[in-house]
C-alpha cells in the first residue's frame, strides 16, 4: 500500500528538487544528497513565504533570471552552519604547540576557510593569546565563509551563556565580557585579530593572499565531491608556508591528495614537501 504524501503548503516536484540541487552544486559545490528532499523543501519554503509566492516554479524562475540578492538568500538557506567553540579541541592543542615552536618567526597568519558563526576563528584567537600569554599576540586571522548571514553573526562576536560556559571559568573571564542580557561578547582585542570576509571556496579567484602558517578548513569538504575537494586542496598547498599545517574535520581525509599532504596527527596535515608551499622565513 502506498503511503500518502503529507499535504504541503507548496507543490515541490522531483524536477524542482533536481533544479535546486544543480543550482547549489554549480554555485557553491554543495552536493546535496537525493535524500535531502524534505530538508530542502523546509528551508526554501520560508523564502517562498517571505516573497509571497505560491509555487516553487515561480521561485526557481527568480533564481534562474539571476536575481543576485535572492541567490544569496537561497545559498544562505542551503548551507549547514553547525559549529561550536573549541570544536574538536585536540586541533587547538596542536595549533598552540605549532605557534610556540615557531615563536621566533614573527607575524603568524591563519586562514579559517569556513568560519560559520565565528566560534572557530575566536577559538583560534584564544589559542594564540594563550600560546603567547598576551591579549595581543603576533597573529592575524582571516575568517571566510560563503554564507553572508553567518558572517554577520560572527562579526558581533556574541554567544549564549550556555555555549560560553562550556569553557573554563578562567577562559571566560580572560576572553569574554558578560552582557546585561546574560550573553557573552568576545573581547575587543581578540576581535581585532580577525578580519571576516565572504569567500566561495569554489570560485576561480580567491581574493586572499598567503602565505599562511595554518589553514583551518573543517567540516565543509564533506559537502563537496572528491574532484571539487581536490581542486581546493591543490590551491591550498601553495598558499601554506613550507612548515604550515592544514586542519580538516573529524570525518574528512586527504588520501586523494596524498601527493600534496601527509598526515601529521589526528586530521592535521602538513605538506609532503616544504617546496610545495611558500618559504618559511618572513
Ligand atoms: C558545518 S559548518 C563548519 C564550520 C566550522 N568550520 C566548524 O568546523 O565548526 C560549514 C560551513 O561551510 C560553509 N560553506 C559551505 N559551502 C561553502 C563554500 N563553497 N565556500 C565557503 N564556505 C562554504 C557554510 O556556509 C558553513 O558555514
Amino acid at each position: 500500500m502506498l503511503t500518502p504524501t503529507p499535504s504541503r503548503e507548496f507543490h515541490f516536484t522531483e524536477q524542482d528538487f533536481e533544479k535546486v540541487r544543480k543550482l547549489i552544486y554549480d554555485y557553491a559545490g554543495i552536493a546535496l544528497s537525493p535524500t535531502k528532499h524534505d530538508m530542502v523543501y523546509g528551508r526554501l519554503a520560508r523564502r517562498l513565504r517571505a516573497l509571497g509566492l505560491t509555487t516553487f516554479q515561480q521561485y526557481l524562475q527568480i533564481l534562474e533570471r539571476g536575481d543576485s540578492k535572492e541567490f544569496e538568500l537561497f545559498t544562505n538557506s542551503l548551507t549547514t552552519n553547525l559549529t561550536s567553540l573549541f570544536r574538536e579541541s585536540h586541533h587547538f592543542d596542536v595549533l598552540r604547540q605549532h605557534l610556540q615552536e615557531h615563536k621566533s618567526q614573527g607575524l603568524f597568519s591563519i586562514w579559517c576557510a569556513a568560519s560559520s558563526t565565528g566560534e572557530e576563528p575566536y577559538s583560534i584567537a584564544i589559542t594564540a593569546c594563550e600560546a603567547f600569554d598576551s591579549l595581543r599576540p603576533p597573529v592575524k586571522i582571516i575568517a571566510t565563509d560563503l554564507d553572508t548571514n553567518v558572517l554577520e553573526t560572527a562579526k558581533t562576536a556574541i554567544y549564549s551563556g550556555e555555549e560560553v560556559q562550556k569553557l573554563t571559568p578562567a577562559r571566560v573571564q580572560r576572553f569574554f565580557n558578560k552582557l546585561p542580557d546574560g550573553r557573552y561578547q568576545v573581547k575587543q582585542e581578540l576581535r581585532d585579530m580577525i578580519v571576516f570576509r565572504r569567500l566561495n571556496l569554489i570560485e576561480p579567484n580567491w581574493m586572499i593572499r598567503g602565505p599562511f602558517d595554518s589553514i583551518f578548513c573543517r567540516n565543509v569538504m564533506i559537502y563537496f565531491d572528491k574532484p571539487t575537494q581536490l581542486k581546493i586542496l591543490q590551491r591550498f598547498a601553495p598558499l601554506l608556508r613550507g612548515n604550515g599545517l592544514l586542519f580538516v574535520g573529524h570525518s574528512e581525509n586527504l588520501y586523494h591528495a596524498n601527493d600534496l599532504f601527509k598526515l601529521k596527527g589526528k586530521t592535521v596535515y602538513e605538506l609532503v614537501s616544504p617546496s610545495l608551499g611558500m618559504p618559511n622565513g618572513r
